[in-house]
Order: structure tokens, then sequence, then C-alpha cells
């Protein structure tokens, strides 16, 4: 076997190199993978940082790289278990706010199914007879209102606010395409007039008495994140990713913004993590889960992992997001639900 990796090299760019070594540096518990230390710090640093035995160090070196070479090691793999992970904090409910609770759909990634999941759990919550609302907070790409079929221009509401507009199934959605002549007309704004659409879109739209609000944003960790997390009452942020490495790590980024802003993340959604065939033939088609890695950093539960579903997609496009139903979502469902503790 080849000793590609040595203990002086950095732990980012093993990790980077060698994705399937993420899970060794995790099950000899260093989590260094996920933090800043890792980015500079190299092996024997992370392992000495851990108080780790010249010993522990050596299987350590060995068990990577027998993980980079696809060859078995002392570490036994550990499947995120869904729907477990550190108990959560109750989520804060005032009983006289009209809009019970906010929740955020984030992650640093772009294209990993933010907004798909933000439809899929607001359907979940609807389908328990809750009252929901969406604010599509991706101004400059919405997608909401067009999963969900709902088309119109804004009107004014008996109390003078926007009156939202409906989903078949009672969804209520307020999205950027409202404003929009045609729906491929670009919006050319700038970070503050992006905030300032958001905030409007939250107090300025006659939402009504909610029980969720849920608000869908566009990747990274720029302005339109920072006013959710800021001036919205956020009670909790669901954090989207894909099995990709690389989504791992861009995801984490946002991760840390919400840590570092002091939000709750509630869950984290796995979502295009495997393909089945009609004969049940699984493919990580992006590579093996770091489900694990998420749960461990963010010590919120796994909620599920969604897997990459044609239906699903034409649903999406057909504006019948609604109508859909899978054996993977009912557990994606069932978990979000829980999680949030509704009283069936
Ligand atoms: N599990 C899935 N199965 C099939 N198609 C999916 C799945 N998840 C997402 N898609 C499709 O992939 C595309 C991207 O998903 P989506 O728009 O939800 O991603 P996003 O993270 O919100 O992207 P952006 O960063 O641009 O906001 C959409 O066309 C969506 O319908
Ligand atoms: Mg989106």
């Amino acid at each position: 076997m080849a000793e590609t990796i040595t203990a002086d090299m950095v732990i980012h760019d093993v990790v980077t190199r060698y994705p399937a070594t993420v899970k060794v540096f995790h099950g000899h518990g260093l989590p260094c993978t996920a933090c800043a230390v890792g980015a500079r710090e190299s092996v024997a640093g992370g392992a000495r940082t851990h108080r780790f035995s010249p010993e522990k160090l050596e299987l350590l070196v060995k068990d990577l790289n027998a993980a980079a070479n696809g060859e078995p090691t002392s570490v036994a793999p550990k499947k995120a278990p869904v729907g477990k992970g550190i108990p959560l904090n109750m989520l804060s409910s005032d009983p006289d706010r009209k809009i019970k609770q906010v929740i955020a759909i984030m992650s640093g990634k772009g294209g990993v199914g933010k907004s798909l999941v933000t439809g899929l759990l607001a359907v979940s919550l609807r389908r328990q007879g809750q009252r929901v609302g969406i604010l599509d907070g991706d101004i400059t790409g919405p997608s909401i209102a067009r999963m969900f079929g709902t088309r119109g221009q804004p009107t004014k509401s008996a109390s003078g606010g926007i009156e939202p507009l409906r989903s078949k199934g009672g969804i209520k959605v307020m999205s950027m395409n409202m404003f929009l002549e045609k729906e491929s007309d670009p919006v050319v704004w700038r970070g503050p007039m992006i905030s300032s659409a958001i905030k409007q879109f939250y107090s300025d739209v006659d939402w009504g008495q909610l029980d969720y609000l849920l608000v869908d944003l566009p990747p990274g960790t720029s302005d339109a994140p920072m006013t959710v997390m800021q001036a919205l009452p956020l009670d909790g942020v669901v954090i989207v990713s894909s099995p990709q490495m690389l989504a791992t790590m861009v995801v984490m980024k946002c991760v840390n913004m919400v840590q570092q802003l002091k939000g709750l993340i509630v869950g984290v959604v796995e979502n295009m993590s495997y393909f089945e065939t009609p004969n049940h033939e699984r493919y990580e088609i992006f590579g093996p889960s770091n489900a694990t890695e998420l749960v461990s950093v963010t010590g919120a539960p796994l909620l599920g992992q969604m897997p990459i579903d044609s239906a699903l997609t034409s649903l999406c496009d057909a504006g019948r997001v609604e109508e859909y139903y899978s054996d993977a979502y009912e557990a994606l469902a069932a978990n979000f639900v829980s999680t949030l503790k509704i009283k069936r």
C-alpha cells in the first residue's frame, strides 16, 4: 500500500484530496476536519491537540492511508441515525405572536435543493393541518411560486398590507415573482435593496395567523441570510447539504455563520443522497454521505436523506409539489414534524 498521507500534511488538504478520510478522523475522535483548526493544522498537530499518544497517531495515519486507498480501517463505519441527534432546546413559542415560528432554510452551497426542501417541509406541516407560509427570500432567483404553481399579481389585503398568494393546498406564498412582469425578468439589485425587500416581505405582507413561516434563502452567507438572521424573529434554521465533500465544506461556512449569530440549527437535511433504480439498487451518485459530519458539527438531528427522484423534479416543474409522496419524504416529514414538537 502506498503511504500517500503523512502526519505533517494539513488536515483540510487530506480531506479535500481523500474525502473518505473524514470518517477516519471522526472515528478517531478528531472533529478538526470541520473546524477552522483543520484549515492550517497538520494531522500530527491535530493529534497533539487531542492528546494522542505516538502509537495512536501512527494508527490514525495508517487508517487514513487505508481509507484513501479504499481499504478497510480500524474504525467501524458509522451511519448518522436519521431522526436522532443531540436533543433540541425548545423553540420559542409566544402565544400572542401572529406568526408562531419562523424557520429559515439555508445552505452555503447553491443548487443543493434548499428551495425544494423548503417546499417539502412546508407541505409536511400543511398535511398536519398547520397554517403555513413561505417567504421566498431568494429575491434575485425566486423559485418557490413556480414549485407551487402560484401565479398572480400582488393585491392589497383588507388591512392594507400585501395579500400573499395561496397554493392549492392552502400554503401562503410571497415571492419576488409576483412583482415581475415576466418570470424571466431579472432583478438587478444591490444588497441593501435585497435586505429591504426581505424585511418588507415579512412586515408588509398580511400573513394573518400562521403556525409556521418558512424562509427560503439563496446560497451563501451574504445579505439575504444575514438579514433573515438579524432582522427577523428567527426561531430556527434547517441546513441543507448534498453528499459531496465540497458541498459539506461550503455548507460549513453557513453553519459557522448561524453559530456565530447564535441561531439554533433545528435539523440537517441531506438531499440528493442517492439514486434508486426500480429494482431497488442504490447508487450514491455524489459520493458517500457526509451526514455524520454535519450532525456532529451542528449538534442537530439528521431529519432525512432525500434521494434523487425524477418524479419530484417533474412535479416541481409542473407546480404540483404538494402532490408528492415517497417513503424517504414521509420519513423526512415525520422527523421534521416531531422535531418541531407538533401535537398530532
Ligand atoms: N432530491 C431531488 N430529486 C430530484 N430533483 C431535485 C432534488 N432536489 C432538487 N432537485 C432539483 O434540482 C434543482 C435545484 O434544486 P433547488 O432549486 O431546490 O436548489 P437550491 O439549493 O434552492 O438552488 P439555489 O442555490 O439556486 O437557490 C431543481 O430543479 C430541483 O427541482
Ligand atoms: Mg433556491
